[in-house]
């Protein structure tokens, strides 16, 4: 069983200048998560473990992204190079003998499937170095694979390259399974004269086959997978073939998109069948959404679940809500955290809600704000009700039972309590709690001043 352990690297320390950022390469997000995290996972699908992440540049946030992942972390002070950095891995992986797999924090589109077919290769080739390679009809700036009479003597880099050389078109994508001890006994005698001054971990291949180790390659059978990120133009490449990766899997499983192009949709959310997305939605973190819901343009969801049945239109943002079966929102509704629709509920057009905990079949259809409430089932609230729930200093809360009729331009100044069955007179102002099966009205009664306007014009065209 000795050989079928495997751990992995990952490469994370450098700079990542091509990017033109203050933070890390690993922490840019590609469909709403941060890069670092596909080669994790892809080495965790692979049977990877420990996973071990090499890192140097900016390592608190660095750190702090990806303690979730239950990985280990190295800390390259320099980057001297892709040697050294393995290199400062060894004392995290503690004696560790067996294969390793050396993956880049900047390569994220790596399936773990792609990455298990790679390690039964490298097994059945008893190799102790093999490299993942890739033909490239451009092979400009990346190391290249120089072999003879069919095996692989050495890498060599584009600087280090003679013009022969530079015309291989089969290239190192920076992927390699190690067997260890033997890859850190090599590393130790690394040195770093070449062009760049730099300890190549690219150089454990010749120093391999020096010694009598079998050295190997295995062509990658899908250019995309290997694309390493450089800039913010490869960086937008690569979330393109992930967003493709997710849709076509949700398709796959009954969702209908009606424009997977730009349909975005984070790898945590989950879709139940026969629910149908309008193109320009965005769908973000830990969303659950039912089936046989329609979702329209321009609908922004983060963090919600949505039951089945549910018709949220265009232009809707929800965030950190519950939406309970049936219920319609929208167009251009805001639910914001803490809302709870129990079902069947109708959330309209410029309608906020916020913390806001709303029973079943009750409807605020138009130009209101609930913050804050508590309110039953078969309430209606009429358009322009607002819950005043913020005195300048606390939050206050509004509670309303069950089939109260509010009238419209309602004003509830918390905390207050309207009890079941009761009704407010449109355009009250409510400051005091409302028994049950009441009626509500504080608004100034109504006078009428008979023939004000005629008056008022004759004054006028007298002074002039
Ligand atoms: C490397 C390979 C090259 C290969 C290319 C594929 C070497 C010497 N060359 O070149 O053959 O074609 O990758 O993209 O290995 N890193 C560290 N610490 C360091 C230096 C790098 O952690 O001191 C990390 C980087 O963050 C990155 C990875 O290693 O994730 C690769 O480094 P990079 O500088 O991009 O290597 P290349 O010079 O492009
Ligand atoms: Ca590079």
């Amino acid at each position: 069983m000795e050989n079928e352990k495997l751990a992995a690297v990952i490469l994370a320390a450098g700079r990542g200048t091509r990017m033109k950022s203050s933070r890390s390469k690993v922490l840019h997000e590609l469909c709403g998560a941060p890069m670092g995290r596909y080669p994790i996972q892809a080495a965790r699908a692979a049977g990877a473990d420990p996973v071990i992440m090499v890192i140097g540049h900016d390592p608190e946030n660095v750190r702090n992204a990806f303690a979730a992942e239950k990985i280990l972390f190295a800390l390259q002070h320099d980057q001297l190079g892709t040697g050294h950095a393995l290199l400062c891995a060894e004392e995290a992986l503690d004696d560790y003998a067996g294969t390793l797999l050396l993956l880049c924090g900047d390569v994220p589109l790596l399936t773990g499937a792609t990455l298990s077919r790679f390690v039964q290769q490298h097994r059945a080739n008893q190799a102790a170095v093999t490299v993942l390679t890739i033909h490239q009809p451009d092979p400009r700036g990346y190391g290249r694979i120089v072999r003879q009479g069919g095996e692989v003597l050495r890498i060599v880099e584009e600087k280090d390259a003679t013009d022969e050389e530079k015309k291989i078109t089969e290239v190192n994508t920076g992927i390699y399974l190690f067997e260890t001890p033997l890859v850190f006994h090599l590393l130790h005698a690394l040195g770093n004269g070449n062009a760049q001054g730099e300890y190549y971990l690219t150089d454990t291949v010749h120093m391999a086959r020096d010694r009598g180790a079998r050295v190997g390659a295995v062509s990658a059978a899908d250019r995309q997978e290997v694309l390493g990120i450089n800039d913010r133009v490869q960086l937008a490449e690569a979330e393109a073939v992930l967003r493709r990766r997710i849709n076509d899997a949700h398709m796959e499983n009954g969702v209908t998109l009606i424009d997977p192009a730009v349909t975005y949709i984070d790898g945590t959310v989950e879709i139940a069948a026969d629910t149908l997305i309008h193109p320009n939605v965005h769908i973000r973190g830990q969303t659950l959404i039912g089936a046989h819901c329609i979702i329209e343009p321009g609908a922004v969801i983060d963090d919600s679940h949505i039951d089945d049945h549910c018709h949220i239109k265009a232009g809707s943002v929800i965030q950190g809500a519950r939406i309970g079966a049936a219920s319609q929102i929208g167009p251009m509704a805001h639910l914001r955290f803490g809302t709870v629709l129990r079902g069947h509920n109708k959330i309209g057009n410029f309608v906020e809600t916020k913390k806001a905990d709303i029973g079943e079949h009750t409807k605020a259809s138009h130009l209101t704000y609930l913050g804050d409430s508590d309110i039953g089932a078969d309430v209606n609230i009429g358009c322009g009700t607002i819950t005043c729930n913020y005195d300048g200093v606390g939050k206050h809360k509004t509670i309303i039972e069950d089939q109260v009729f509010v009238g419209s331009d309602t004003q509830f100044v918390a905390p207050v309590r309207i009890g079941r069955n009761s009704l407010i007179g449109a355009g009250s102002t409510i400051t005091r709690d409302v028994p049950a099966d009441a009626l509500a009205i504080s608004r100034a009664e109504q006078k009428n001043i008979e023939g004000w306007r005629l008056r008022e014009r004759k004054k006028k065209t007298e002074e002039k």
